[in-house]
């Protein structure tokens, strides 16, 4: 499956993407209290960590949880504060404790999965029961020729009936941007 190229990193930080994105907005959707613990699986250099490290506060946790080393390093230099794990992880699997999350969140990166189904069901492992996930990507369009290529995104109905047979109710499925849908769902117990 098509990955995310590391040389592109510094566009993931554009101002334009946070302005557009809004993690504030994210967070608060998210809904996890401050002095809880948040997933950012596929993290990247941080555009997500960074403003999750803040509002969970000295007492919560953000796990930033990424495949590529390269992109770790990245964050990295970025100093993050103590309450940043930083986690290099497995295509599937990862060293998180089994129901220890309160919320996850994936930008981007549901696309790049190779199996979609196996690593939908470790973030079930690791949520806690009735924890809650949140997925944005970027839609199918032809006429899009920024972003990951067209033919490996998935559309929204897509994601949201594969989270639904995987074991999350979806709670919130729509179109956030112009061009990302955002669904919001909550591990069945
Ligand atoms: C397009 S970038 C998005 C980064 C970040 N979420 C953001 O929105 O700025 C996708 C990231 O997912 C990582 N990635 C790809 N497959 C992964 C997997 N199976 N588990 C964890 N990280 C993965 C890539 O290394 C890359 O850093």
């Amino acid at each position: 499956m098509h990955k995310f190229d590391p040389a592109k990193a510094e566009k993931l930080l554009d101002p334009n993407r946070y302005h557009r994105l809004k993690p504030d907005i994210l967070l608060e959707k998210l809904g996890v209290a401050p002095g809880g613990t948040i997933l950012d699986l596929g993290c990247g250099n941080g555009f997500f960590t960074f403003p999750a490290s803040a509002a969970m506060g000295e007492d919560g946790m953000v796990i930033a949880a990424d495949m590529s080393a390269e992109m770790l390093q990245l964050l990295k230099d970025r100093n993050p504060r103590d309450n940043v794990q930083v986690l290099q992880v497995e295509e599937v699997q990862m060293a998180v404790d089994t129901e220890s999350v309160d919320g996850a969140i994936l930008i981007n990166l549901y696309h790049e999965f190779n199996n979609r189904e196996d690593n939908v069901r470790e973030l079930k492992r690791v949520l806690k029961p009735e924890g809650k996930l949140m997925v944005i990507d970027r839609a199918p369009d032809d006429n899009d020729a920024s972003g990951p290529p067209n033919h490996h995104r998935v559309a929204l109905e897509t994601a949201r009936d594969e989270l639904e047979r995987w074991g999350f109710s979806v709670t919130l499925n729509e179109m956030y941007t112009e061009d990302s849908w955002m669904i919001l769902a909550r591990r069945e117990v």
